[in-house]
């Protein structure tokens, strides 16, 4: 369902995770169990290598698909490197930006990062783009300071229009992959906190309509509570993405909000 005019929106990041003929069948399996639901907005983000089988297996879907980086150049001499354009032609809508593993194990800068989102928009992709702060940070008491320094320079350059493709996700760094979530309350201070500075980057028009995700060890046992905070309009999910089952559970607990 909605809150207000933003729908929910389940995002899955595979990571470094399924091959090709793997991700087909992880698609397969979501399929039949979500049906033709159009409740909430669904994105599966496979790594590069399994965007063309995995278009594939979505063609009669309406899950979309994501990727999990770009460049920010259309084309040219960065070998190694994928662009919008590549992405846009295996029928890829969003894009997933900034995320901490990037920042952190590729030294992505909040300024590459920055050319990532507008290229994106330029492209018509959706930036699914992460911000979050690391424990030191959190127990320094750094948490609102540094996740406000990464939107300010994350979205450089973008209008409030394009904002209506926009996406965040929320990601605290040592709430990824650890078990350990953010309680309700916490991740709801930092959602009103980014959608505070996004209304003052944006206009609170655009920031109204902006779906802020969280992510961190979200999973069926956990999504309920965190779904119900007013600032948080969905999730990008590692684990719980990798198998169909708390995939397709995770989505129905939004749907039934
Ligand atoms: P986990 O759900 O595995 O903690 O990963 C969260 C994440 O990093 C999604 O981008």
């Amino acid at each position: 369902m909605a809150k207000t005019i933003r729908k929910y929106l389940i995002a899955g990041n595979w990571k470094m995770n399924k091959t090709g003929s793997e991700g087909a069948d992880l698609i397969r399996e979501i399929n039949l169990g979500l049906g033709k639901q159009t409740d909430v907005g669904v994105v599966v983000c496979p790594p590069f290598t399994a965007l063309e089988s995995s278009a594939k297996a979505l063609e009669d879907s309406n899950v979309q698909l994501g990727a999990q980086n770009m460049h920010p150049k259309q084309e040219g001499a960065y070998t190694g490197e994928i662009s919008a354009v590549m992405l846009r032609s295996l029928f890829c809508t969003h894009v997933i930006l900034g995320h901490s593993e990037r920042r952190e194990y590729f030294n992505e800068s909040d300024s590459f990062i920055n050319e990532k989102v507008v290229a994106a928009l330029d492209s018509s992709l959706k930036p699914i783009f992460c911000v979050g702060e690391t424990l030191e940070q959190r127990e320094a008491e750094q948490t609102f300071e540094v996740v406000k320094t990464q939107l300010v320079e994350g979205l450089k350059g973008v209008s409030s229009e394009a904002a209506d493709n926009l996406i965040v996700a929320y990601e605290p760094v040592w709430a990824i992959g650890t078990g350990k979530t953010a309680t309700p309350e916490m991740a709801q201070e930092v959602h009103k906190m980014i959608r505070d500075e996004l209304s003052s980057i944006l206009g609170e028009g655009a920031a109204a309509k902006i779906r802020i995700l969280y992510g961190g060890s979200m999973k069926p046992e956990n999504a309920s509570e965190l779904l119900d905070q007013a600032d948080i309009d969905g999730g990008l999910i590692g684990g719980a993405a990798l198998s169909a089952k708390p995939f397709v559970e995770l989505v129905k607990i939004a749907a039934s909000k």
